[in-house]
Order: structure tokens, then C-alpha cells, then sequence
């Protein structure tokens, strides 16, 4: 049995069963430009226009800034290594499709079961910023749904439960179970996002965090950036959870939480065996749109921390949510358009967001389902959309429930952490696969190997280090129940172990 764990799926078995399921057979039509528009689509969302508040007011204040570099560095750290992984089995993958060639069955199974919190757990994050911005848009119609129908049942209305005032709970975000629920229905009828649409999306959101950018930049008070780095001390939040704020830690744990705003840009990797020339347009497609995005969000939050103070963002009734908007209409007088026009432009990006999040999740539990380590019924596609439909309810019941019930920083930072460990493990796995089997022909290779990976594991692991005792506890349990699971059904079900 213990043998086992460590079977590996070889190269040339994992390209037979992506011929068998017609992956590997896409046309090879994605140029540079277009890689990194891919990328860009999938990447600015919830992370730059919700979690960037978050990360000012409970981390880091303005030096959230410093906070976009650490995250963007271990970004291209691991984006090398994701891509040379993509370059060598260019079969539609992720990391558990390369895991389980290089680092055998275990990983690929602890990987495959990490990746939930970084696709369902991240889709549920962006549902619950959608319904913070969707509220906003209700408001231009002076309508507005009760507090209590768009918070979790463990965050309490600010300033109520004082002076006799009766304190309001959360009940259940609904708006965002909506979301989930529209998205699950088109993912169902087998709605992939058209290239029309993806560019018209990316066009909308980078001339949205340009404008923030431009216009924005005569309202900064450079009061609010100083000091850049606040002093380090220990702050509790809303949920009485305790962590750094300021300093080096801070820094670090906002960088944890501003991670956020970069998944997705692995979605490139995914797009190997589309792309015309992967030995160059694959690098060049996952670190221009890093690069892409590192600029934007260092100088879109330069101007949001100087916008207004750190408690302007700390205030869920003023800041705290759907805080760019909130942060244009009390700051930047004469521009209530651009909040209404971000308002509503962010809603489009949030749900190209979700939909690339959900497919990618349904996606890898497809392939894990095939691989036989879960159920069947994860790969069992609708009779008329050919679509994973049982798999589609199953995660939107699932990501239904963390978006109702959890807290928008909890499921967050628990993405953040989760992904974070994925990239460590792909880091390491193309080392491996460097120095076991040299043979195989790679596309693209990593520069100046083992000091890449190493550097991308020692980043990623100190922001993980920087979120703190309360999410590596939620990483363990969530990776000991993967564990129980794999024990009891995957490692006996698994197609390699039955031949
Ligand atoms: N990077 C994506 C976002 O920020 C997940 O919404």
C-alpha cells in the first residue's frame, strides 16, 4: 500500500488520455498578445477592488503597496516554474495534471484537493464582493437589501447592540448565492467565456483601474501615506480574530491577502497547447500579464491608501466594503460617475471572474474523477450540453454555502493560503522533474533553475507565514479531511492502482 501513494502517471499515459478526451487536439491559435489579455482577464477582480481595502485596514495600512511587490515577486517566481510544467505536458492541466506526473499519486491527490479552496473557496470570495457592489448598484434606485440578507451570521452591524440599539446579525449573503447560481446555470448549458467577450471584459477592467489611477491621483493626501509602514503592534478584527498590523508582518500578511488579486494567472498555463509558439509566448503570456498587473495594483493602491485614512477603510459602513466606490464618491468630489461606471463595469468583471473560476474547479475534479480518486459522478457529463452538470451542483452548493454563511476575509484568506500552497508544491515538482527525468522535451525551461524554485518557495511560504496561526490551522484541517478522504476511497479506487 505505501508503495502506492507514490505512483506516478507518466507522461506519455497522461498525453494518451488527453488525446482519448480530445484534449491536446485544440488549434494552436494564441499569440503573446493574446496569452497575456487571457490572463489579465482572469486575474483583476475581487482581489484588487474588495481585498486591497481589507489589507489596508486590518494589515498593513499604506504600505499595502510594498504588500502588491512581495506577492507579485513570489508570483513570477512560481509562474516560471508553471510554465515550464505547461510547456512540458501541454494537455489542458493545472498543477494536479503535473503533479501526478512528477510527484506521484499523494501529491497529486493533496494538490487536486488543495486547489478547492483556490477555485470554489475563491469563487465564493468573489461572489460576496459582488454582492457588496451589487448593493451599490440597487442604491441608484434608491433600493437596498437588508443588512442582515447580505451578511454572514458571523459578522454583527457596526455601532448597533450600543446605547440600546439592538444589534443586527448576518443571516445569509443571498445576492451571492445568486451569482454562484446564475454562473452554475450557464456553466451547465456549457457557456464558455467567447474571446469577444473576455476582451470586451479586460478592455472595461483596465480602463477602470486606469482611470482610478489617473483621476485619482490629484485627490491623494500624503498624509494618509505617512508613515508608509505603520508601527508593528497586534490588532483584533471584527471575527475577535487577532494578527500583525504594520511592520514587516504586516507587510507580509497583507501581501497574503493581496495574493488574492494574482490567482488566476496560471489560467495561461492552462492554455499551453493553444498557443502558437509556447516556447516563447507562454513566458511571455504569464509574466506580461504579471508584470501587467504588478504595475497597475502598486499604483492603484498607492492611490486608494491615499485617498482617505486607514479607518475610513476599517469601517464597513464607510470603507469597508465595496471600498472603491466608497472611497471615489467621499473622496474625489465631481466624479460620482466614475463610481457608479466602476460599480457597475466591476459586476461584469466579477462574474467572468467566477465563471473562469468554477469551470477551472469542475475542470480539475473532472480529471480527478477520471483518474478514478473521486466519484464517478464528477466526470458524468449531461446528456445534451456534454457539461459536467452533477459536478456544476454539487460545487455550487458547496461554494453556495461558504458564500452565505462565511465572511468575506475568512474565505479569502483561506483562497489565498490554499493556492499559495499549491505554488510551493509546483515550485518544487518542476525541480524534481528537472533532475528525474531530464529526457523529456520541454517547450520552455526555467532560467537558472534550483535558485527559482527555491526563491518562489521561500516567498510563498512567507506569505503564508504572514496570514497567520488562523489560516495554516483552516490549510491543515482542510488538507487532513483531503487526507481522510484519499485514504479511505482514493487510494483504492485510483485507475493506476486497478491497471
Ligand atoms: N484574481 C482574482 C480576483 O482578484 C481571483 O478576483
Amino acid at each position: 500500500m505505501a508503495g502506492s501513494m507514490f505512483r506516478t502517471k507518466s507522461i506519455e499515459r497522461l498525453m494518451a488520455d488527453g488525446a482519448a478526451t480530445g484534449e491536446g487536439s485544440l488549434k494552436r491559435t494564441l499569440g503573446a498578445g493574446a496569452l497575456v489579455a487571457l490572463g489579465i482577464g482572469a486575474i483583476i477582480g475581487a482581489g484588487l477592488f474588495v481585498r486591497t481595502a481589507n489589507a489596508i485596514a486590518e494589515r498593513a495600512g499604506p504600505s499595502v503597496v510594498l504588500a502588491f511587490l512581495v506577492a507579485g515577486i513570489g508570483c513570477a517566481f512560481a509562474g516560471l516554474c508553471y510554465a515550464e510544467f505547461a510547456s512540458m505536458i501541454p494537455i489542458a492541466g493545472s498543477a494536479y495534471t503535473y503533479s501526478y506526473a512528477t510527484m506521484g499519486e499523494l501529491m497529486a491527490w493533496i494538490i487536486g484537493w488543495d486547489l478547492v479552496l483556490e477555485y470554489a473557496v475563491g469563487a465564493a470570495t468573489v461572489a460576496i464582493a459582488w454582492s457588496q457592489y451589487f448593493n451599490r448598484v440597487l442604491g441608484f434606485v434608491n433600493l437596498q437589501i437588508p443588512w442582515q440578507w447580505y451578511h454572514s451570521p458571523f459578522q454583527v452591524m457596526p455601532d448597533t447592540g450600543v446605547n440600546g440599539v439592538a444589534a443586527v446579525h448576518g443571516m445569509m449573503n443571498v445576492p451571492a448565492v445568486g451569482i454562484l447560481f446564475l454562473i452554475t446555470l450557464l456553466l451547465i448549458r456549457g457557456t464558455q467565456q467567447s474571446a469577444v467577450i473576455n476582451g470586451i471584459i479586460v478592455v472595461l477592467k483596465v480602463s477602470i483601474v486606469l482611470m482610478v489611477i489617473t483621476l485619482g491621483w490629484g485627490f491623494i493626501d500624503p498624509a494618509n501615506h505617512t508613515p508608509l509602514i505603520p508601527e508593528p503592534r497586534m490588532v483584533t478584527n471584527h471575527e475577535g480574530i487577532q494578527h500583525a498590523y504594520g511592520g514587516i508582518m504586516g507587510i507580509l500578511g497583507a501581501a497574503g491577502v493581496v495574493f488574492f488579486a494574482f490567482i488566476g494567472f496560471d489560467a495561461v498555463s492552462t492554455a499551453a497547447q493553444e498557443a502558437k509558439n509556447p516556447k516563447k509566448d507562454m513566458p511571455i503570456g504569464i509574466l506580461g500579464s504579471l508584470v501587467v498587473c504588478t504595475l497597475l495594483y502598486v499604483l492603484f493602491s498607492w492611490v486608494l491608501s491615499g485617498l482617505g485614512p486607514v479607518s475610513f477603510f476599517q469601517d464597513p459602513k464607510l470603507g469597508g466594503e465595496a471600498s472603491v466606490a466608497a472611497a471615489i464618491t467621499t473622496y474625489m468630489h465631481g466624479y460620482g460617475w466614475l463610481s457608479n461606471f466602476v460599480t457597475v463595469a466591476i459586476l461584469a468583471g466579477f462574474s467572468s471572474v467566477i465563471l473562469v473560476m468554477l469551470l477551472g474547479q469542475s475542470r480539475v475534479f473532472y480529471s480527478m474523477s477520471r483518474d478514478g480518486l473521486v466519484p464517478k459522478l464528477f466526470s458524468e457529463t449531461h446528456p445534451k450540453f456534454q457539461t459536467p452538470y452533477k459536478s456544476n451542483w454539487l460545487f455550487f452548493v458547496f461554494t453556495a454555502l461558504f458564500a452565505a454563511f462565511i465572511p468575506d476575509d475568512i474565505v479569502g484568506e483561506m483562497t489565498s493560503i490554499g493556492t499559495l500552497f499549491a505554488f510551493i508544491l509546483v515550485c518544487i515538482g518542476v525541480w524534481m522533474m528537472r533532475v528525474r527525468r531530464p529526457d523529456i522535451p520541454r517547450g520552455f525551461t526555467v532560467p537558472a533553475l534550483p535558485l527559482v524554485s527555491t526563491l518562489g518557495v521561500v516567498v510563498c511560504s512567507a506569505m503564508i507565514y504572514g496570514l497567520g496561526w488562523t489560516n495554516w490551522l483552516r490549510l491543515i484541517v482542510w488538507l487532513a479531511i483531503g487526507l481522510v478522504i484519499y485514504f479511505s476511497y482514493g487510494i483504492k479506487n485510483s485507475r493506476l492502482a486497478k491497471g
